[in-house]
């Protein structure tokens, strides 16, 4: 018995409540890909929306709560994704949306949220900085704290990309999620390992940003002092217990991968699969390149999570 903090029935009415532009993502084998990488593999493209990330399932559930609740504010901290994701939902519902982020996250995910319409807050340290600002900005304001992978909302929208690939026939043999605060890895695995246990769950984080990883190993919580990684996304420093307990419950693994891994699935991304990504994205490609044994001859989805990215950077990535 799969014992986590979501349950299926409500992501089954949560998948309702988000707006359909941000469901039913293509999901389609990539042959020039899978030759290269020695499996067969399926690309859940999380990209093409007007957010360019799969988080705003999530806070479209958030904001349509907060909504009918008549609430007027709502904060969070982000990486740069959750901020785009809940200033598009927040806008939508009339919300005054607040996102916190470091100063340091990538430009293109700072001008969207402004262009989103969102107020926005840089501090000067990284996400875990970020993250205890906005706690403060909705003490003195008054106003809902939305706390990635730790408020339910967050995991059951990412849970319904779970929903999707379970849809899925014939069935695959793994998938391989990025892990950051683990929303997506606790919402999708929630899902598979009650729909189609036989899958492999597999997250995959930068071994420049250790935390979640070593926590799941270790089946406790492990923080790092800093984080070193072109994944801006997943670069967390402190996992949450909660969150933690449910990845226990339904990922097969966890896996590091090293920065040339990601680099090199970034660009045969846009080589194979005619596709621009953001490093985090490329986590699960990077994981079948560090271990092509283990992936050989099976099925492997990999969640194309984003692509919001800087240009230059982009660039730089690619052509080294
Ligand atoms: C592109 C991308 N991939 C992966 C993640 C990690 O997701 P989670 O925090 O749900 O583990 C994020 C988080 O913002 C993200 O933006």
């Amino acid at each position: 018995m799969l014992t986590t903090r979501l349950d299926l029935d409500r992501i089954r009415v949560a998948r309702r409540a988000i707006d359909p532009i941000f469901l039913d993502t293509p999901l389609y084998e990539c042959d020039a890909l899978g030759r290269q990488l020695g499996c067969a593999v399926s690309i859940k493209l999380e990209t093409a929306n007007p957010v360019r990330s799969f988080k705003a399932r999530g806070t479209e559930l958030v904001t349509g709560l907060l909504a009918d609740q008549g609430r007027v504010g709502v904060v969070c901290a982000s990486a740069g994704n959750l901020g785009q994701a809940l200033g598009w939902s927040g806008r939508r519902r009339g919300l005054d949306v607040t996102v916190v982020a470091s100063r340091w996250a990538p430009a293109a995910k700072l001008d969207r949220i402004r262009a989103l319409g969102a107020e926005l807050e840089l501090v000067d340290g990284d996400f875990e900085a970020a993250r205890e600002r906005a706690a403060g900005i909705a003490q003195q304001r008054g106003v809902r704290l939305v706390e990635d992978s730790l408020d339910i909302e967050t995991c059951e929208g990412a849970a319904t990309i779970g929903l999707e690939l379970a849809d899925r026939t014939p069935s695959f043999d793994a998938v391989l999620i990025a892990l950051g605060g683990g929303a997506m890895a606790t919402g999708v695995g929630h899902v598979l390992k009650t729909l189609a246990p036989g899958v492999e769950v597999i997250c995959v984080q930068p071994a420049g940003a250790p935390a979640m990883t070593r926590s799941w190993h270790q089946r406790r919580v492990v923080t790092t002092d800093s984080t070193s990684t072109i994944a801006d996304g997943v670069a967390g420093r402190y996992p949450i217990r909660a969150v933690l307990d449910d990845l226990l419950a339904v990922a097969d693994d966890a896996v590091l991968v090293r920065e040339a891994s990601i680099v090199a699935g970034m660009r045969m991304l846009l080589e194979r699969a005619g596709l621009v990504v953001e490093p985090s994205a490329a986590l699960g490609v990077a994981a079948i390149l560090e271990d092509p044994d283990r992936f050989a001859g099976r099925h492997v989805v990999t969640i194309i999570c984003g692509s919001n990215v800087d240009l230059d950077a982009y660039h730089r990535w690619v052509r080294s």
